[in-house]
């Protein structure tokens, strides 16, 4: 990394001098990475006006879950739910960020019950009374990119599935009071998967969050079952996902090989899923989208 002048412009594109934008940042990072700690790269670090454009984005993808969830219930198919989804999203100026997503071939993932994530829409699929599903929107506005996800529970919902649902709301939320400036991912981590392992559920290893904002999946990876002070320091104007995939059973997982998209439990026990999207700000976080 070449050496700049204090009185330079700073790296993150802001137009300020060097000296009174990130210089007291990189010394920090500095410090951290001479202890051997995994650092944020510069390029995921966002400025005031990508903020800016991150978090309308966000409003808007926050806006189209509650459209669907206003109009969702049993009878429905998840191509409805799809089609809402467009629409939406579309009507408000942006448009669905899966849609043609590395050949993802619709706007939103729906997953019911023992599909993990990444389920996809169809006219077969009818929403039935105790089913629970998730359903994970993304958005693109002005080329800023926003993604969250929540559980719906159909009808009469079974104890069991809806402790699942609510026990890993919690942990999203649990994760997300970790979230300020010199924590570390695997703070969130650790928190997510103590809450699940308590109550005798297991978190997927596979799946997991990810950095977002000029892209749909930028760094870092964000790992569930990492330790407590472990993995990725967290710094102002980082953005990413929280939105862990908590399963009744085994944590193992099975891709579909047909669609190459839907996954699912290896033991066909129902799984949950919530995700928030937040940045982390100079005394904590900020909810981009939920
Ligand atoms: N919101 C999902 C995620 O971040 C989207 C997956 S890509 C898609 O994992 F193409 F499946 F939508
Ligand atoms: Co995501």
């Amino acid at each position: 990394m070449q050496k700049i002048g204090r009185n330079d412009p700073c790296w993150c594109g802001s137009g300020k001098k060097y000296k009174k934008c990130h210089c007291d940042f990189d010394e920090i990072i500095e410090e951290h990475k001479n202890l051997g700690e995994i650092v944020p790269p510069r390029d995921i670090i966002k400025n005031k006006e990508q903020i800016q454009g991150i978090r309308e984005s966000g409003k808007i993808n926050t806006a189209v879950l509650d459209y669907v969830a206003s109009k969702i219930k049993a009878g429905c198919t998840t191509e409805d739910i799809d089609k809402w989804v467009y629409e939406e999203t579309t009507r408000l100026g942006a448009v669905p960020a899966p849609l043609n997503y590395e050949g993802y071939p619709k706007s939103v993932c729906t997953s019911i019950d023992d599909v993990v994530c990444h389920g996809i829409p169809s006219e077969d699929v009818v929403l039935k009374d105790g089913d629970i599903i998730n359903v994970d929107i993304s958005t693109i506005y002005k080329n800023y990119f926003s993604d969250a996800s929540r559980m719906f529970c159909i009808g009469q919902v079974s104890e069991e599935k809806k402790k699942l649902v609510e026990i890993t709301r919690q942990s999203v939320y649990l994760g997300l009071e970790q979230v300020k400036p010199w924590a570390h991912l695997g703070d969130i981590a650790q928190v997510i998967n103590d809450l699940a392992k308590a109550n005798g559920y297991s978190v997927v290893r596979e799946i997991g969050g990810h950095g977002i904002g000029l892209e749909f999946h930028e760094d870092p990876w964000v790992s569930y079952v990492t330790a407590k002070g472990t993995d990725m320091l967290l710094a102002p104007g980082m953005c990413f996902t929280i939105e862990p995939m908590i399963n009744m059973g085994t944590h193992k997982v099975n891709r579909n090989e047909e669609d190459g998209w839907t996954i699912t439990t290896a033991d066909g026990k129902p799984s949950a899923q919530w995700e928030i999207q937040v940045l982390v700000t100079d005394t904590g976080y900020e909810v981009i989208s939920h």
